[in-house]
């Protein structure tokens, strides 16, 4: 018997189908393989609609979704680069989406090789020995990462360290996967110039400290020149150093992490190497480590013999941190992304990044408050309108930008500031998306000192209105109407 919960469904009317099937004769062998308290009594509530129903529906949501796609997407530390369809193509070929874990490994010898090639391109790109790919996020090659760095100090007896030193401009995540990890976060603030400054960092290292998180560029977009020193300093300390990949577009192919002084990092696939990845996912993680430290690696291992590849479980690794291996379809549009462009044209990301960053700094320097001097590398933050007195804030200027049709930068982080708004636009936008937007981005610092009620009440052109945020956090309503007054 179906539930009547089932009537939560907005669209739902009792006994209506997409289809039909036969009803499915279940033996009592086929019961009797499951545990009897995991067998359901009741059928599952669903929603009770027709197949037209279902297509009418998503496909009514998926108008209003915005991407890469839609339009200028300029997310700072989010990299929403355009991914080009022969990676999807690939990624949906049919071969690909039968394959089981459990298969044995002679049958997945073109997956192993995948992803030990893809895991080697990665070192290569970044200076680091040997990759994982296991992890299935940005955050979670972070934790990965720190539990490489703990167990690294503990198998040397030396249980002290419990301490990692991260930087006020780090992205959020780096503090929690500190905690998440049973390790203390150790903050110390930014110089004048959004830089790690050397004497608070010298101020804090000590036999308790188990290493440092970085990203270069760092969150403010603006490239570390004295990380040779910093990594000096923390391994003369006993500590390690972890790079968060996140902003590794702005390098790539041209300098490289390993080669900065950093022991262990993770790549975000889904930013620097073209996987949508909207909406939280899916993503990918890899971690990536020094050859002092590749036998702490999460598990299951891919390992070769010559040319046939084989699955290995490590007794001295950090455990395993996935259900199997990770998430292979963003691998795969990673290779297909990195073998299209191959050694030669990977070296140009990082400067058209740079050049198109730079462009809009320029641009915008007049009506946005930049408080950082200087060029940046992929992403530029201002602090806000130049123009404080008419009261119009960050969040103003990014709800304006969507009446225009762009996706809003992100605001209000890194938090250093009280009115970031962080630019990147990434190597694929043209010249010409990028005037577009600098001359919206200038009639709205127009409009912020004539008409400042006009961005106050934006947007005005989007199916739901300013929303009451914290309201819609903490009671979060999904359905699929449109409310046109905001429900209270
Ligand atoms: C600087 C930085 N570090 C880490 C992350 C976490 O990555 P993910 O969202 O893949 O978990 C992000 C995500 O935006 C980031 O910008």
């Amino acid at each position: 018997m179906v539930k009547d919960d089932a009537l939560i469904f907005e669209l739902s009317q009792k006994g209506r189908v997409g289809y039909s099937l036969p009803n499915a004769k279940k033996t009592q062998y086929q019961l009797n393989q499951f545990p009897s308290d995991l067998l359901r009594a009741d059928l599952p509530a669903l929603p009770e609609v027709s197949e037209l129903d279902v297509i009418r529906h998503f496909t009514n949501i998926s108008k209003k979704n915005f991407g890469v796609e839609n339009g200028f997407y300029p997310l700072g530390s989010c990299t929403m680069k355009y991914n080009s369809k022969i990676n999807e193509e690939i990624a949906s070929l049919s071969v690909f989406n039968h394959l089981h874990p459990f298969q044995s490994v002679s049958t997945l010898q073109g997956v192993l090789k995948i992803y030990y090639d893809l895991a080697n391109m990665l070192s290569n790109i970044s200076g680091l020995d040997e990759f994982s790919l296991n992890p299935y996020a940005g955050a979670h090659g972070e934790l990965s990462g720190l539990m490489i760095m703990k167990k690294y100090h503990e198998d040397r007896g030396d249980f002290k360290r419990t301490k990692v030193i991260v930087p006020d401009s780090a992205h959020g995540t780096n503090p929690a996967s500190t905690a998440v990890c049973g390790m203390n976060v150790v903050e110390i603030a930014s110089n004048s110039l959004g830089r790690i400054d050397l004497e608070a960092l010298k101020a804090v290292l000590s036999d308790e400290i188990a290493g440092i998180m970085l990203t270069n560029p760092n969150t403010l977009g603006m490239f570390e020149p004295d990380i040779l020193e910093i990594a000096r300093l923390v391994h003369e300390a006993g500590g390690l150093l972890y790079y968060d990949g996140a902003n590794l577009n702005a390098l790539l192919g041209e300098v490289r992490p390993g080669d900065m002084g950093f022991d262990i990092m993770h790549i975000n696939l889904h930013k620097t190497f073209s996987t949508p990845h909207g909406g939280g996912g899916p993503g990918s993680g890899p971690v990536g480590v020094t050859t002092m430290l590749k036998h702490l690696l999460p598990n299951p291992r891919v390992k070769n013999a010559g040319e046939y590849f084989y699955i290995e479980y490590n007794a001295d690794a950090i455990g395993q941190i996935s259900s199997f291996f990770g998430n292979f379809k963003v691998w795969l549009r990673a290779y297909v992304y990195i073998l299209s462009l191959g050694k030669e044209h990977i070296k140009e990301i990082g400067p058209f990044a740079t050049l198109n960053a730079n462009y809009i700094k320029e641009h915008l320097k007049d009506d946005y408050y930049l408080r950082m001097e200087g060029f940046c590398m992929h992403e530029c933050v201002f602090d806000g309108l130049v123009n404080q007195e008419s009261g119009v804030k960050t969040l103003d200027v990014a709800k304006r930008l969507l009446d225009y049709g762009y996706h809003a930068p992100t605001i209000y982080f890194p938090l250093l500031f009280h009115q970031s708004i962080m630019i990147e636009p990434t190597e694929t936008e043209s010249k010409q998306t990028l005037d577009e937007f600098i001359a919206v981005m200038k009639q709205i610092a127009l409009d912020a000192k004539e008409n400042p009620e006009l961005l106050k009440t934006a947007p005005h052109t989007t199916p739901i209105r300013r929303i009451d945020e914290v309201y819609a956090a903490r009671k979060t309503i999904l359905t699929y109407k449109d409310y046109l007054e905001q429900p209270k």
